[in-house]
């Protein structure tokens, strides 16, 4: 294997003439775009993985994790904006990948992008397993709608109520524990959207803009009625201290408990470079991407830290560490905002309904790279097939369903959703060092759009995703490296060679021509 060729780069010019034969209207204005990108942003990282940030780690300054979640974005993307104008296809990380930094980054992109839409899938699927069950009012047995990892606690508590407890970790044997057995509900959901997916379900505009507008007006709506609702106390003390109860030492809370939780809403956030894959069909690129992608985490920041700044308001962060665990939006209305049970009701049906949308654009994004890289000849061609009469590659729907619904029904949404963050941050990673390294070995290029402030831009991208990549939990690291371990074994032991075998293919099939 000579070394020189595990660095293959995609000729730019090929991946042009392969855009022109399929050119996309330039349809997609401004507003459009920010729209696209709130779209794809809003779902279980706002109403989900904010209160695990503040009960885990941060407490009410998961404001402050929003924050710095929202620098590492931005800056990162701002590198995606000039990859998208500069290979202005309908495509993603791992097309930039292949066509500017070679083959074996463009397939641990690929990879990374597993983590990134496959579990990001689950993840969502779990949340809404959770929100589904508190608008049935919690009929669903634990078992059913939990992983084998999770546990609940019995206790009997004031006038003989019985409280249920659910935890992550294992207790003494002298507790009466139960654990679940599996997530139905999670499973059914992905089942769902992946028929949906085979049968070709394009979200339309319209549909996209209803969800966007039911997404942001309950998100809106929590904020202006849950402010009355602050209790002072509950914010302090706004950074976790050390002598506090629960105080677990100074890297699970304090500031590196804050950069932590950061690792963890950055969930929140991932789906805004949805944005940078329409680059082809937007009608001026150069202005409205930057303004698209800048313009979706502007507004979904402002939105992250009023909505999180209220619900630690509202209900103190220690609630989400136990009985608040779940659904945590709605445990905040029903036991905290008296006289507004309606709210948390309306709150769930738009949920489930934002969930169910990014659980369908994940998916799709997954599909997608995967019959790229099968196309490449990374992966087999059972990625690419496609239906005879829906024209979907619905074999690839099926796989996934089997893998992104084993990780729904038997993992806990919190490894799932810390996994998905870690893949996405390491993809940010290497755009950033993309744009960068593709500037001096391509600068003549050109390039719609250009990152400002190169390589300051880039290198803030790389060091702010690696702080938060360092400040989630060691065991997630460790499996995200495993799993590209894993993903290194294939690409040596199948991919290398097909991939060549591919490329020899096409070019006799060009000389035939
Ligand atoms: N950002 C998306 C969500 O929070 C993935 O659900």
């Amino acid at each position: 294997m000579p070394l020189q060729s595990f660095f293959y780069r995609k000729p730019l010019k090929e991946l042009m003439k392969h855009a022109e034969g399929h050119t996309l209207k330039r349809t997609l204005g401004r507003t459009n775009l920010i729209m696209l990108g709130i779209g794809a942003i809003i779902g279980a990282g706002l109403f989900v993985r904010t209160a695990a940030a503040a009960g885990g780690h941060a407490g009410p300054a998961v404001t402050l994790s929003f924050v710095i979640a929202a620098l590492g974005c931005a800056f990162a993307g701002l590198c995606y904006a000039e990859f998208a104008s500069m290979i202005p296809i309908a495509g993603s990380a791992y097309t930039y990948a292949y066509a500017t930094m070679g083959e074996l980054v463009a397939w641990i992109m690929g990879w990374a992008l597993v983590l990134e839409y496959a579990l990001g899938a689950a993840t969502v699927a779990i949340a809404w397993s959770e929100y589904l069950n508190n608008l049935l009012g919690g009929v669903i047995p634990y078992e059913w709608c939990h992983s084998p990892f999770e546990h609940y606690v019995k206790r009997i508590g004031e006038g003989g109520t019985e409280l249920m407890v659910s935890v992550s970790k294992v207790l003494p044997s002298d507790v009466i524990m139960n654990h679940g057995v599996m997530n139905l509900p999670a499973l059914l959901v992905l089942l769902g959207i992946s028929a949906l997916l085979i049968k070709g379900t394009q979200e339309s505009a319209v549909v996209n803009a209803i969800i966007v507008f039911i997404k942001v007006a309950i998100a809106l709506v929590f904020i202006v009625v849950g402010w009355q609702f602050i209790n002072p106390a509950n914010h302090t003390p706004y950074i976790i201290p050390e002598n506090t109860p629960g105080y677990e030492g100074f890297w699970k809370h304090g500031w590196p408990g804050i950069v932590t939780g950061a690792g963890i809403v950055f969930f929140a956030f991932i789906g805004f470079d949805a944005v940078s894959t329409a680059a082809q069909e937007a009608k001026n690129p150069e202005k409205d991407m930057p303004v698209g992608i800048l313009g979706s985490l502007v507004i979904c920041t402002i939105l992250y830290i009023l909505f999180s700044h209220v619900l630690t308001g509202v209900a103190p962060y220690t609630d989400f560490v136990k009985a608040g665990k779940e659904a945590s939006v709605a445990y905040a209305i029903q036991h905290y905002m008296h006289g507004y049970s309606w709210l948390g009701t309306a709150v769930t049906v738009a949920i489930l309904a934002g969930f169910s949308s990014v659980i369908l654009v994940m998916l799709m994004g997954q599909s997608r790279v995967f019959y790229s890289m099968s196309k490449d000849g990374l992966l087999p061609k059972v990625f690419s097939d496609l239906h005879k009469t829906f024209h979907t590659p619905y074999k690839s729907n099926i796989i996934l369903f089997v893998f992104v619904g084993a990780f729904a029904a038997f993992v806990p949404g919190e490894v799932a959703g810390d996994l998905t963050s870690i893949g996405t941050l390491f993809a940010f990673v290497l755009v950033s060092a993309g744009v960068w390294i593709m500037r001096k070995t391509d600068p003549h290029v050109p390039r719609a759009f250009k990152t400002p402030l190169v390589p300051l831009i880039p290198i803030l991208g790389i060091l702010v995703c690696s702080m938060m990549i360092v400040g989630l939990p060691a065991e997630t690291r460790n499996t995200a490296i495993g799993w590209m371990v894993v993903g290194l074994v294939i690409y040596i032991s199948y991919g290398y060679t097909n991939a060549r075998k591919m490329r020899a293919r096409h070019k006799v099939e060009r000389e035939a021509h």
